[in-house]
């Protein structure tokens, strides 16, 4: 295993998944763990990630100096790498000069270990204040900026290396390559994990947790909990009982493709409640986006429990576990990683009640999206199911902004289908991460229809690219295919009079809009 240490910023999580890119397993750790506690655990190398804070701030996080003598081959990215210098002596200033975004690095050794066959000018990704004007003794500067002296340091003898920037992310147009030389020539890994891999260490934790017992798995029509309730059928078969909740909040169709793809695929037991009153009873009056998402996962938890009672009056034994597709940003996103910030509570993480009956079984909660769809390609689970769109557990009810009711759910899905029909007959669902169809209920406008005045509510396109839904930016559609959806949406949705189109990256905004 590769140890990510992270000091509290959101790359962490990227830096795990490029290592796993490199097809070597990575796992996170936090930066307050113990280095005894982290060596314990055999790493073959630890990368120190990035974070927010200046090492000359007070309470910033320290490393026991033990991590970079224990032999074990180590990388410091951006305050790692000041960490590295100034823990193994080299000099760190507080020197005022800024450096963010996409800057220009100069290679000074193109045969080292981290840069051997990259050019010798390319573009990294920088964001820091402080800089580094003196490598530690035993080290070798590698590069530098115009601004920063020391931008990359090694040590082949101690195998210990650091750059000032973020290999992790795209803009560093070399960054994966630093990283797997890294991992390979200055940790000497051999590349070889695999989804594979994930798949039979799985189902392996998945038996020995959930022994001879029951387990119940909530379908919620997306990838996510399909590959979770795969994973489990295969490693526990007839223990598990899906259950797909009908709340309502769904898109037009979804739920008969639940009931006809996912059993044809797996060949799970399905029962399917409909809970749609009880949501629309639980949400009225409501309009507090993080309000609504407690409701639902609340409300989502209670009728699992329900629909526990009832299993377990028919087939006796207990069901004492709860699958859920729960994915690693959804972990980091709930505040789940340190000192991350809770953006969001996700339905299947922060908004869990604390009376909660169920152990629960998590087999995705390391992955990012695009690792759970090839593991749902090599479970056998077919194309419609493995590439759908992400569509959030609280459904339609966070893209209706206001109060949630019956009237408002049907505009939506309308709207929402027209969306998705000719997003789909232009060709372009492998081209967008998804394109969720916000009602803005709270709002009206003034149009014209028919010769008469109409006063309706807009509805918003929010067409979004994205690799892992951690960062985002808006698709360039075509604009007859927005001119198409326009038309369509006003022209066969009653009360809409308007179709806006969101221009917003993430961040500043999030995909969606609650
Ligand atoms: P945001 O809006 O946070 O969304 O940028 C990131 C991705 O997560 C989806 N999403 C959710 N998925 N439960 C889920 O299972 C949720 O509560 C939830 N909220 C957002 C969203 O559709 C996007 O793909």
């Amino acid at each position: 295993v590769v140890l990510v240490v992270d000091f509290g910023a959101q790359y962490a999580q990227l830096i795990a998944r490029r290592v796993r890119e490199a097809r070597v397993y990575s796992e996170i750790v936090p930066s307050t763990m113990p280095v005894a506690e982290m060596l314990a655990k055999n790493p073959k190398a630890i990368i120190l990630s990035g974070g927010p804070s200046s090492v000359y701030a007070e309470g910033a996080p320290r490393l026991d100096r033990a991590i970079f003598e224990a032999g074990v081959p180590v990388f410091g990215m951006c305050y790692g790498f000041q960490l590295m210098a100034t823990t193994l002596g080299g000099t760190v200033d507080n020197t005022g000069a800024r450096e963010y975004g996409r800057t220009p690095l100069h290679v000074s050794r193109a045969g080292s270990t981290l840069f051997e066959g990259t050019p010798v000018e390319q573009s990294v990704w920088m964001s820091h204040g402080d800089a580094c004007s003196a490598a530690p003794e035993g080290f070798s500067v590698t590069a530098s900026t115009d601004v920063v002296p020391v931008a990359a340091f090694e040590n082949d003898e101690k195998k210990l290396y650091g750059v000032q920037y973020h290999p992790e992310v795209l803009h560093s147009t070399h960054g994966q390559q630093i990283l797997e030389h890294f991992l390979y020539r200055g940790a000497g890994i051999e590349p070889s994990w695999t989804t594979g891999n994930v798949i039979e260490e799985q189902v392996a934790a998945i038996r020995a947790q959930v022994g001879g017992k029951r387990a119940i798995c909530g379908l919620s029509g997306g990838v996510d909990s399909a590959v979770a309730a795969a994973l489990v059928q295969k490693a526990i078969g007839s223990q598990l009982t899906c259950v797909y909740v009908d709340h309502g909040l769904m898109r037009k169709g979804e739920t008969e493709q639940v009931e006809k793809d996912f059993v044809a695929a797996t060949g799970a037991n399905l029962v399917v409640v409909d809970a749609q009153e009880r949501f629309l009873d639980a949400l009225a009056g409501v309009s507090d986006p993080e309000t609504k998402r407690k409701i639902i996962g609340r409300e989502f938890i209670r009728v699992f429990e329900q629909a526990q009672l009832e299993i377990l009056q028919e087939e006796g034994p207990e069901v004492a576990f709860l699958v859920q597709g729960t994915l690693y940003p959804d972990i980091v996103e709930s505040g789940g990683g340190t000192g991350t910030a809770n953006i969001k509570s996700h339905h299947n993480v922060g908004g869990l009640p604390d009376d909660i009956e169920f152990e629960l079984v998590e087999p995705l909660r390391q992955l990012f999206k695009d690792e759970v769809r090839m593991v749902g390609q090599e479970l056998g689970l077919p194309e419609e199911i493995v590439q759908r769109q992400p569509f959030p557990g609280p459904g339609l009810g966070i893209r209706i902004v206001g109060e949630v009711t019956k009237d408002r759910l049907d505009l939506l899905r309308e709207a929402d289908a027209i969306a998705r029909e000719e997003l789909t007959a232009a060709g372009l669902d492998r081209e967008i991460w998804q394109c969720p169809v916000v009602l803005l209920a709270d709002v009206r406008s003034v149009g014209v229809q028919g010769d008469g005045r109409t006063y309706g509510h807009p509805i918003v396109l929010r067409p979004v690219s994205s690799e892992d839904a951690m960062t985002a930016d808006w698709s360039r559609l075509p604009y007859e295919v927005l001119a198409k959806i326009s038309t369509r949406i006003t022209n066969e949705v009653a009360d809409v009079n308007r179709v806006v189109l969101d221009v917003t990256s993430k961040p500043p905004g999030t995909i969606e809009w609650e």
